[in-house]
């Protein structure tokens, strides 16, 4: 049974296979999924997950069945030996169950409760979708990882660079007033590292990523100074939450994080999105030349025709 759970989960070889086959296949109609249903299942809210994998499902000649917990669907608890007696009507172990005997992959989407650090650092949802599920699951972004988009963002850069290997990257934190969850920020560092790009972390103290993490990225350089930036070939903004003071929201004093074109310099400028103009991101970035946001957005489609075509053959 395979899974796409974490690229670290995958060898670089096998990465690269998936990009070659993306840039190869863009645009491939086929009916490879002829007669097959995957089921998207989503905690929380998406634009372009939704979009994209329902599009790529669409377009492989399969039938997506898109599923939204807590609106329609029952809320799920996952907690082993959990007295049920509270907000959650069924459980996961049940649910992958019975999804397994209709679907021939389960995508999840489940972001963390950033309440208990300790829990969402187990990724306790897709883990036990992994579990009990007996079909292919596919993470669309879970507590710790978002290997989607951090594949999506790998071949952006190829197709901007014509290599990965030796690119300047930064993945800069940036101001938000929510605390975010580390996911995204986590896969594009780690897969940035798989790729052999030259990764500098540049955040405010107190902003690390997880150690689990960090024990992926070997020798990684690690910033306090916004000024890394102008020195990138790419700059990837993304704002996480403290792991010191979990689930609380950055102080004013880092509403400076804004990255603008003046902190940007010359680089090409990345982001998952969503994201909150001139709050984390200024107009004069996103409206810029620089901006590979959309390119990005559109790969999420072109990577997961097959990550999925990789799961189920
Ligand atoms: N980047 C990303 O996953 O976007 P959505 O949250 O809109 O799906």
């Amino acid at each position: 049974m395979k899974h796409f759970i974490h690229t670290g989960e995958f060898s670089r070889s096998e990465l690269e296979t998936l990009l070659h086959n993306a840039i190869a296949n863009k645009g491939l109609r086929s009916n490879v999924l002829a007669g097959k249903s995957i089921g998207l299942l989503f905690f929380n809210s998406s634009l372009r997950t939704r979009s994209s994998f329902e599009v790529a499902i669409a377009q492989l000649g399969g039938h997506p069945v898109t599923l939204e917990v807590g609106s329609g669907v029952w809320n799920l608890e996952f907690r082993e030996g959990a007295v049920m007696n509270a907000d959650k009507s069924e459980h996961i172990k049940d649910a992958a169950r019975v999804l397994s005997r209709y679907f021939d992959a389960l995508c999840v989407r489940s972001f963390p409760g950033l309440k208990n650090l300790a829990e969402d650092m187990q990724d306790p949802i897709v883990e036990a979708f992994r579990k009990y599920a007996s079909i292919p699951v596919i993470n669309m972004e879970s507590a710790l990882y978002h290997p989607c988009q951090a594949m999506a963002d790998m071949l952006t850069i190829r197709e901007r660079f014509g290599k990965t290997e030796g690119v300047k990257v930064a993945l800069s934190w940036a101001y938000h007033i929510k605390a975010l969850p580390t996911s995204v920020a986590n896969s594009f560092a780690v897969a940035a590292h798989q790729f052999g790009c030259d990764v500098t972390i540049v955040a405010p103290e107190g902003y690390v990523l997880p150690a689990a993490v960090m024990n992926q990225l070997g020798n990684v350089k690690l910033s306090h100074d916004l000024n890394e930036l102008k020195k990138q070939d790419v700059v990837y903004a993304k704002s996480w939450g403290s792991l010191e003071n979990y689930g609380v929201p950055a102080p004013e004093s880092l509403k400076s994080w804004m990255i603008d074109l003046d902190k940007l310099g010359p680089a090409t400028f990345m982001h998952c999105m969503p994201l909150r103009r001139n709050v984390e991101i200024a107009d004069d970035v996103m409206d810029s030349g620089q901006n590979a946001c959309y390119d990005q957005a559109e790969n999420r489609l072109h990577v997961q025709k097959e990550i999925i075509r990789m799961v189920m053959g």
